[in-house]
């Protein structure tokens, strides 16, 4: 989703805004654009395409530069991809940058037009950027006041008066901005990462704030005007976490920073031996409580909370239902106070996700966050939140976010499987004992990614492709289709292997490759089965299974094993072999790894 950036300081600003703008290239982007004080005056460029393409731009139309601007990266939301949609918009008196959506632009243009405005882009941005420009009498507080009563929606803004060269205004509702400060510099950016290479002091700028910079120095108002205290944060990861080091992508960084972050996560957890949850408000007692859970999450975050039902219900024999966060929100979910909804989100931000989270604490139902980024509007809002320290994620395709958000799941189902006298004290502390062993595992099975390298071989060229699995099988399975398609391009479904026969296997041909897993001991045979039915289809059979399970040879064409542990944790370890794969398939074809087309790492609109 669109990134913001801006700077007053002493640098050349131009320069800072270019590199801030490409630390946020992972949020994705289809146009980029900046406006800075140049002579007194608001000087704006803007490109469709990448940040490249707007350098390029400045080469023709001349770089411009100074030491105040804003900058932008747009997701196209209102109108197609091009230059004169890009941000930042306005005119010579005010310019602005955006992220999120207005919901009344209409209303406003309307407005504005009787006014005798002349709209020049399809955009909702450029009614504000009007709107500031039309109530502006010299005063830009007021102003912005004045505006934010008036406009609907989502937003997080950065604005230039070109009375108040110098100067930059930020504020935001339901989209993360946040203000970081350097020696007499000062910063404005959707994310920590933009800031890094400068400084790692910042503050969150809460709903409806207003941020001052001027000349380096930073103050904060509440929406009524009246000057506010914030505590500084500092950003508890550096520059070199959020690079990609000596790997091609960031992706293949991130699946190998996976042991790690799962003992970054789960060690501060365990007390002698046991889960230990409290520190986020979850005790024993409070969990077992819970008469009904409810698992709400986009993407990956929603597949993590798959296995996280088939893991608590097994285990706890507590009820668990799980919903995609837009689907939750219209259904009219039955919660009571007794029941819990867990949100799951990497970034914190996605916008169906917190708007779910709105609608549990509307019914009085207790909301826990399981959320990487600190301070991010999920975690805020949530009842309790459960960190997980994956450090940032930068590849679109979520994999070490999934890997910790796997972690959590397996600490709160350990906990109140034991809280509810489901498993005793010595079956829990063996269950943990297991936990802390896969990241040495995931170690052993990076050693050789050969296998999965020779897989992607074979799959480059496939238009469609099935995974299959049972149970806990299926709930990875459907991570692992999500990862391929989403960069490979290739079409890809997962199914319940026993539903296949149903209907989908008239789908099954030799240019249907299907890869199947089977990590779970109890199914493995009637997983077989189907692996059987349809390796006599002529597909292509790729079969993911543990070391140690006796196959026969002639069951798949490629069979890729990973090291044996309790089955209710294979998830944690299959799934690598499933990342691989799809990020090998994804270079072969020659994509852009980490930045899929028309994705975005950080749903900000719904
Ligand atoms: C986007 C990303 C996915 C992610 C999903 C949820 O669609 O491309 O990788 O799983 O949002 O994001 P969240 O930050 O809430 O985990």
């Amino acid at each position: 989703m669109c990134g913001i950036v801006g700077y007053v300081g002493a640098r050349e600003c131009t320069e800072v805004l270019l590199n801030s703008l490409s630390k946020l290239e992972y949020r994705g982007y289809d146009s980029a654009g900046i406006a800075v004080f140049e002579d007194g005056e608001i000087r704006t460029r803007k490109s469709k395409g990448k940040i490249q393409d707007l350098v390029s731009k400045m080469e023709t139309e001349g770089r411009i530069t100074g030491h105040c601007g804003i900058g932008h990266t747009r997701w196209a939301t209102h109108g197609e991809p091009s230059d004169v949609n890009s941000h930042p918009h306005g005119n010579a008196n005010v310019t602005i940058v955006h992220n999120g959506i207005i919901e009344n632009y209409k209303k406003i243009k309307e407005f504005l037009t009787r006014k005798g405005y002349v709209f020049e882009s399809e955009t909702d941005t450029e009614t504000v950027a009007k709107l500031l420009d039309c109530f502006y009498e010299g005063n830009p507080m007021q102003t912005i006041q004045r505006v934010l009563d008036e406009i609907e929606g989502s937003y997080a803004l950065g604005i230039m008066f070109r009375d108040y060269p110098g100067r930059i205004y930020a504020v935001r509702k339901d989209s993360p901005l946040i203000v970081a400060v350097g020696e007499n510099e000062a910063f404005i950016a959707s994310d920590v990462p933009a800031i890094l290479k400068y400084t790692k002091n910042y503050y969150l700028l809460e709903q409806d704030e207003i941020a001052v910079l001027d000349n380096g120095r930073v103050e904060f108002f509440d929406d009524h005007g009246a000057p506010k205290k914030k505590q500084m944060l500092v950003a508890d990861f550096d520059e070199e976490a959020a690079k990609k080091g000596n790997y091609p992508h960031y992706m293949i960084k991130e699946i190998h920073d996976q042991p790690v972050s799962i003992k970054t996560t789960v060690t501060p957890r365990i007390v002698n031996g046991m889960p230990n949850l409290e520190e986020c408000g979850m005790t024993y007692e409070r969990l077992k409580n819970y008469k009904n859970i409810f698992v709400v999450a986009c993407g990956t975050a929603m597949h993590a909370g798959l296995v996280g039902k088939y893991v608590i219900e097994k285990l706890a024999r507590v009820s668990v239902t799980v919903d995609v966060a837009s689907e939750f929100r219209y259904r009219d979910p039955i919660l009571s106070k007794d029941d819990l909804v867990i949100l799951v989100s990497q970034s914190g931000e996605t916008a169906d996700t917190l708007e779910a989270m709105r609608l549990a604490k509307r019914n009085g139902t207790d909301t826990l966050a399981i959320v990487n980024v600190k301070g991010s509007s999920i975690a805020r809002d949530a009842d309790m939140v459960i960190y997980t320290h994956a450090g940032p994620e930068i590849s679109v395709a979520s994999t070490k976010a999934y890997m910790v958000q796997l972690s959590v799941f397996y600490l709160i189902a350990f906990s109140l499987a034991y809280a509810n006298g489901r498993i005793t004290e010595e079956e829990c502390r063996h269950l943990v004992e297991q936990l802390t062993q896969v990241p040495d595992q995931i170690e052993e099975i990076l050693k050789t990614p050969e296998n999965c390298q020779y897989v992607a071989s074979q799959l480059v060229n496939a238009d469609n492709l099935l995974y299959i699995g049972r149970g806990l099988d299926y709930a990875l399975s459907m991570e692992g289709s999500l990862k391929l398609k989403e960069i490979s391009y290739i079409h890809s479904e997962s199914y319940a292997a026993g539903e296949l026969k149903h209907g989908t296997i008239s789908l099954v041909t030799e240019e249907m490759p299907v890869i199947a897993v089977a990590t779970q001991r109890d199914l493995f045979e009637k997983t077989i089965s189907n692996v059987k039915e349809v390796k006599s289809r002529g597909a292509y059979v790729v079969l993911v299974t543990h070391e140690g399970q006796e196959v026969d040879k002639e069951a798949a064409d490629c069979i890729i094993t990973v090291p044996s542990i309790d089955d209710l944790l294979m998830p944690m370890t299959a799934v690598v072999p499933l990342q691989l794969i799809a990020y090998y398939t994804s270079v072969l074809r020659g994509n852009d790894v980490d930045k899929p087309r028309n994705l975005a790492k950080s749903v900000t609109v719904e």
